[in-house]
């Protein structure tokens, strides 16, 4: 397999490669690859003739030191991984300094106020930094197709706009989530659980879709208290957010309109592991 750890040898090895009509699929990661991450790139290569696959834990996006500093590293394990996969997978896994040639700071972005709902407001600056290297990776590697997880539904809508506002030539696709047999969403964060944690997290799937069956004939309000009291009664989860909003937008719902398409989102802190997972309600 090809892994390159600096820009510049990357996009020299891609422009030898490139003609005119050939597709560059790309998948971006933070490593500690799973399954979810695999599926994606598992698209990439049945829709595109190169894909490359990064593998970066991008320390502009982490409002939380301690989470940066907990963010597993894997690279040996995600090398034999992407082997196993495909050989032909390309890698890039460059150091900050590549990345940020010694300033790690995040451009600042306005996506028109996606940035400041959910996740945006429990982590203050992530999505700039998701924003700046996601924009970088692609300046560098000119993809065709980017894949994104729907895991991350607000960073995929936010990516999108991305793209749209700055003109870019790159197509980015969302990707069905990919769960743990217990149907908790697949994470690299996981790893970081007990067990014991493992099992029980399997309460925030279950809630979601009891969101699901309710949202037919139940107001928002009545359903977002009783997301509120199914985790009041478990000490060691702490809901930090569920919310039911517009695809579009991302504004919380109050009434609920035919014509539009609703989520539901949460956020859930396990032992201070921050756990998130979404559902499609119509
Ligand atoms: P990371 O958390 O490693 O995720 C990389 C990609 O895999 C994202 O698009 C994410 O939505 C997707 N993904 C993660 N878990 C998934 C699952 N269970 N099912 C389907 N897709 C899943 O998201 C990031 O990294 C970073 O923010 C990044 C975009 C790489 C920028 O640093």
């Amino acid at each position: 397999m090809h892994i390159f750890y600096g820009k510049a040898s990357l996009m020299d090895y891609l422009k030898s490669i490139k003609t005119i009509h050939s597709t560059i699929g790309f998948v971006p990661t933070m490593g500690a690859l799973h399954q979810g991450h695999l599926a994606l790139m598992q698209k990439s290569l049945l829709e595109n003739d190169t894909t490359v696959v990064s593998i970066f834990v991008n320390p502009t996006q982490f409002n939380n030191p301690e989470d940066l500093a907990k963010y597993p590293r894997t690279l040996d394990e995600d090398v034999k991984k992407l082997t196993n996969l495909n050989p032909n997978i390309i890698l890039y896994a460059p150091t900050v300094e590549d990345i940020y040639d010694g300033k790690p700071v995040s451009e600042s972005f306005d996506f028109d106020g996606l940035e400041n709902q959910m996740e945006g407001k429990f982590r203050p600056g992530h999505f700039n930094g998701v924003g700046t290297i996601v924009k970088r990776l692609f300046e560098i590697i000119e993809c065709t197709n980017a894949y994104f997880g729907e895991k991350d539904f607000q960073q995929l809508q936010i990516v999108k706009k991305m793209v749209a506002k700055n003109h870019l030539k790159v197509n980015v696709i969302g990707c069905p989530i990919y769960r743990e047999s217990n149907d908790v969403a697949m994470s690299s964060r996981n790893e970081r659980l007990s067990a014991r944690e493992r099992d029980e997290a399997a309460i925030i799937y279950k809630v979601l879709t009891a969101v699901k069956e309710q949202f037919a004939t139940k107001s928002t309000a009545v359903i977002s208290e009783w997301v509120q009291k199914s985790f009041g009664n478990n000490p060691h989860f702490t809901l930090e957010y569920f919310t039911i909003a517009d695809e579009a937008t991302l504004l919380s719902c109050t009434r609920k309109n035919k014509n539009k398409k609703y989520r539901a989102f949460i956020a859930v802190l396990v032992n201070n592991i921050r756990l998130i997972d979404t559902i499609s309600l119509n």
